[in-house]
């Protein structure tokens, strides 16, 4: 490496034209600065990205610890490079091409301190920015999100661990897209507000991704979700991750059992009036819960309710195991399967009881969880229809249980199922 003075703060001409040039021309990668000042660092980074098929250029901006990234086309990025070059004040800055890496440190007294790495032959990969085409995620800039959640790592990339969640979250999202739809343009002119409960929301991953994708790809204007989980610790980083994104004043979250959570609690209404929820959503809520996510659904009149059922112990404590079944359910795994499948089939009978469309559908490639079963149902049907409820009640007597959402939902479905008993 060779070292060498310039100028106090200012970059020589030459070296301006330098970095220019290499930033625009072939083999560029990425150019960092960081600028240090009052004992807070501000750091800009810029990388070449593919969008579909078009070359843009990438900034991530960092203040103290908050990212923002938003992608440029070359008349913007040209700007922003002539501000990254005029900056003044101590600062670092990191030029990497295909041929090696520049660097330049500038003293705080203004003194620039230039060298060099030896010549490399480094092969450069332009990332696409939309890899995977047509995931919800990837329909929006979404890189400071999945920045935030933590499904992505310092270079924007998928972490690995995460693939999986990353996979939950885009195919949860397009069933909430088919489900609820675009906005018309009636309601995003109006406003009207859209409201979500994730029951069970856990690290928030869907429960922020939602109002990201409700409000920037299906363009309601208006959306304001609630993420319920008993654990504090991740409410409290649920909420700082809000306040990063700035959309805290959107995307609350409470610290309560789902059992006695209200949405008035956080969605302002008149006089106590329950305010109207237009979709709960739950993803691997454990066992009961997501029984209680469904049950409040009910309760809340929600419009759509999308839950992907977690473990399910209840079943297994209560089914009777002789008969003709006791060679399978001798065995742990097939009868935790049965169980599995029993539980959602009880599940769906009961939501169509109740008056909602219901379907029981894959959400995901077995890959991605093998707690892949999602239950989607409808408002609009007729509660208690007798079709519905014969299937319900010849099934329930056959296996001679009680599923737990029927002693949940009481008298609201006691009534619908007492006129067949
Ligand atoms: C397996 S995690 C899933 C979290 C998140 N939905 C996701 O997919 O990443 C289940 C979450 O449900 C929460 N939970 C379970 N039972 C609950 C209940 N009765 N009330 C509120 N939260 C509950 C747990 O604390 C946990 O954070």
């Amino acid at each position: 490496m060779g070292c060498g003075k310039m100028e106090r703060f200012e970059l020589e001409e030459s070296l301006k034209n330098e970095i220019r040039q290499s930033v625009f021309g072939e083999g560029f990668m990425k150019i960092v600065q960081s600028v240090r000042r009052n004992g807070k660092t501000f750091k800009i980074a810029m990388r070449p990205v593919d969008i579909g098929g078009r070359r843009m250029f990438q900034a991530e901006m960092t203040d103290e610890g908050q990212v923002r990234v938003k992608n440029f086309d070359r008349d913007g990025a040209i700007e922003g490079l002539e501000e990254i070059i005029a900056q003044r004040g101590a600062r670092d800055l990191h030029l990497m091409t295909s041929k090696g890496d520049l660097h330049l440190r500038v003293t705080k007294k203004g003194k620039v301190l230039l060298s060099r790495s030896a010549e490399m032959d480094r092969k450069v990969v332009v990332r696409p920015h939309d890899r995977v085409k047509n995931l919800p995620l990837s329909r929006f800039d979404s890189a400071a999100l999945l920045r935030t959640i933590g499904l992505t790592d310092g270079e924007g990339a998928i972490r690995q661990s995460m693939r999986g969640k990353y996979d939950q979250v885009n195919e949860f999202l397009k069933v909430v897209g088919e489900t609820v739809g675009e906005a018309s343009q009636a309601g995003k002119a109006e406003g009207a507000a859209f409201t979500v409960v994730d029951c069970g929301c856990g690290k928030a991953y869907l429960t922020l991704s939602l109002y990201s994708y409700l409000t920037e790809v299906l363009g309601y204007s208006n959306v304001k979700v609630v993420g319920v989980d008993k654990r504090r610790d991740v409410i409290d980083s649920a909420r700082r991750m809000a306040e990063q994104l700035d959309i805290a004043d959107k995307v609350v979250f409470a610290e309560s059992d789902i059992a006695v959570f209200e949405p008035s609690e956080v969605f302002s209404c008149e006089r106590g009036e329950r305010p109207e929820i237009d979709l709960v959503v739950s993803l691997h809520a454990c066992d009961t819960a997501t029984d209680e996510a469904l049950a409040k659904g009910i309760e809340w009149k929600a419009r759509y309710i999308l839950s992907a059922p977690c473990c399910q112990h209840e079943l297994q404590k209560t089914l009777d195991d002789k008969g003709a079944f006791s060679g399978l359910m001798r065995q742990s795994i097939l009868r935790e399967r049965l169980c599995d499948i029993l539980t959602d089939s009880f599940r769906a009978q009961i939501m169509r009881i109740m008056g909602f469309r219901t379907q029981v559908i894959e959400f995901v490639s077995g890959e991605a969880t093998a707690r892949n079963i999602l239950l989607k149902c409808v408002w609009g049907v007729k509660p208690g229809q007798p079709g519905t409820v014969s299937d319900y009640l010849n099934l329930r007597d056959y296996w001679r249980v009680t599923p737990w959402l029927e002693s949940r939902l009481g008298d609201r479905i006691g009534k619908l199922l007492q006129r067949y008993e």
